[in-house]
C-alpha cells in the first residue's frame, strides 16, 4: 500500500515548486534573415527589445563565453532554418515548460509571441530579442479584458503552459489558484482565440480523468486535476484544432539560475527516452525538456489534431528533436 501512496506525494512536491528568477539571463540577439509585418499598435504590446532588461556587469562578464557559443550556434541554425511562417503564441512562456518552448522556438528561428503577466521576465529570461522574432504582450489569462484581439493577430499556433501550484502557496497570491488559472484562465484564452489558428496545444496533467481516485485524489485536494480537466473539456468543445499533452510529474527545471545558452543545451540526462500513451493510463515522470519538445513537434503532425496524449520520460536514448522519431512515438501511442 505504501508504494501506492508514494507516487502522488512525489507528484505533489513537484507541483509546489517555487519560481525564483533572481538571476537574469542574457542572450545575444539572433540575426534575422527575413522580415515580418505584424501590427504593434496595441497599447499592451511590448517589443522585446524595449522591455527594460537587467544589465549586471557580473552577468555580462561571466556569460560572455556562453553568448559567443550561442551566437555561432544560432547563426548556424539560422542558415539552415529560415524565419518560419509560423507565429506561435506561448502562454506561460516564463514557466518551466514554457521557457524551454520559447528557447527552442528561438533556436529554430520560429517567431513567437509571449503573453505574460510580467513582460520584464521575458527580458530577464531571454535577453534582448529582435521584435520580429519574439514579441511580448502583457496579459493575465484570468482577465478577459486583457485578451484583446490584437494579441492574436497573425498567430498561427498556440502553446499554453500556464499553471500554478496544486496546493496553497505564495503563487496563489491575488487569487491565482488552480480554479482561476487552469479553468477560468484556459476558458478565457480559448474563448478569445480566433478560429483561424491552426493548432492549440494545452499542457495539462496525467490523472485528470481519475481525480476522485487514489492516489490522484490527494493531488486533487484543492481541485487542480478537476480544473485542468474542465479546461481540457472547454478546449475540446471549442471547435478549435487542439492537441492536449498530459505530462507526468515534471523534472528538469524550471531553470532559474542559468543563461539561455544553458537552457538551449539542457538535456534530460539519462532520461531521454519518451513514452507516450492515451487513455490516462501512463504514470511516471516527464522531463520538461521532453514535454516542451513534444508541444513543438505536434504542431507539424496533422494526425495529432483533436487528440490527447500522456507523456513521460525514462532512461534511455530519446527522439531528441528528430521529427520522424516523434511521429513514430505519437503514432505508436494511437495504435495501442
Ligand atoms: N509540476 C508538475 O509536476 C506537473 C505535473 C503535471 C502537469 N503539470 C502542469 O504542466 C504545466 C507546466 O508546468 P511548469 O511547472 O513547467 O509550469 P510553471 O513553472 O508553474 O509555470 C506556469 C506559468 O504560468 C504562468 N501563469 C500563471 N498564472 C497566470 C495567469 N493568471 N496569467 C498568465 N500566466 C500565468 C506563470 O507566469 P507568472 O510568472 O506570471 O506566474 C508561468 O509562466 C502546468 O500547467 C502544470 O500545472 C505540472
Amino acid at each position: 500500500m505504501a508504494s501506492t501512496i508514494l507516487l502522488p506525494l512525489t507528484h505533489i512536491q513537484s507541483f509546489s515548486h517555487s519560481q525564483n528568477f533572481a538571476k537574469p539571463l542574457l542572450l545575444q540577439r539572433i540575426p534575422l534573415s527575413s522580415s515580418l509585418s505584424i501590427s504593434n499598435s496595441h497599447s499592451k504590446y511590448v517589443p522585446a527589445k524595449a522591455v527594460s532588461s537587467y544589465r549586471g556587469g557580473t552577468q555580462a562578464a561571466i556569460k560572455q563565453e556562453s553568448i559567443d557559443t550561442l551566437t555561432s550556434e544560432s547563426a548556424k541554425d539560422n542558415q539552415t532554418n529560415p524565419l518560419s511562417s509560423k507565429l506561435v503564441l506561448v502562454v506561460g512562456g516564463t514557466g518551466g515548460v514554457g521557457q524551454l518552448v520559447v528557447a527552442s522556438l528561438l533556436r529554430r528561428n520560429v517567431k513567437s509571441r509571449l503573453l505574460l503577466r510580467d513582460p520584464e521576465k521575458a527580458t530577464t529570461l531571454f535577453g534582448e530579442q529582435d521584435g520580429e522574432l519574439m514579441q511580448v504582450y502583457k496579459g493575465d489569462t484570468r482577465r478577459p479584458e486583457d485578451l484583446d484581439p490584437s494579441i492574436f493577430e497573425g498567430v498561427t499556433h498556440v502553446i499554453c503552459c500556464t499553471g500554478t501550484t496544486a496546493f496553497p502557496s505564495k503563487r496563489w497570491d491575488a487569487d491565482n489558484t488552480p480554479e482561476k488559472v487552469d479553468w477560468e484562465g484556459v476558458r478565457n484564452l480559448v474563448s478569445a482565440l480566433p478560429s483561424s489558428v491552426k493548432r492549440v496545444v494545452l499542457v495539462s496533467s496525467i490523472g485528470v480523468t481519475k481525480s476522485n481516485e487514489l492516489p490522484w485524489s490527494i493531488m486533487n485536494l484543492f481541485g487542480v486535476l478537476k480544473y485542468k480537466k474542465m479546461g481540457e473539456d472547454f478546449l475540446q468543445r471549442s471547435g478549435l484544432p487542439f492537441t492536449i499533452i498530459r505530462p507526468g510529474r515534471l523534472t528538469d527545471g524550471p531553470y532559474t539560475s542559468y543563461d539561455l545558452n544553458t537552457l538551449l543545451k539542457a538535456t534530460a540526462g539519462q532520461r531521454r527516452a519518451v513514452l507516450i500513451g492515451q487513455g490516462d493510463k501512463l504514470v511516471g515522470e516527464a522531463s520538461r525538456i521532453v514535454v516542451a519538445e513534444a508541444c513543438i513537434q505536434v504542431l507539424d503532425m496533422e494526425f495529432t489534431e483533436g487528440k490527447i496524449y500522456e507523456i513521460s520520460s525514462v532512461e534511455g536514448e530519446g527522439p531528441g528533436t528528430d521529427a520522424a522519431k516523434w511521429e513514430e512515438l505519437f503514432k505508436g501511442a494511437q495504435s495501442q
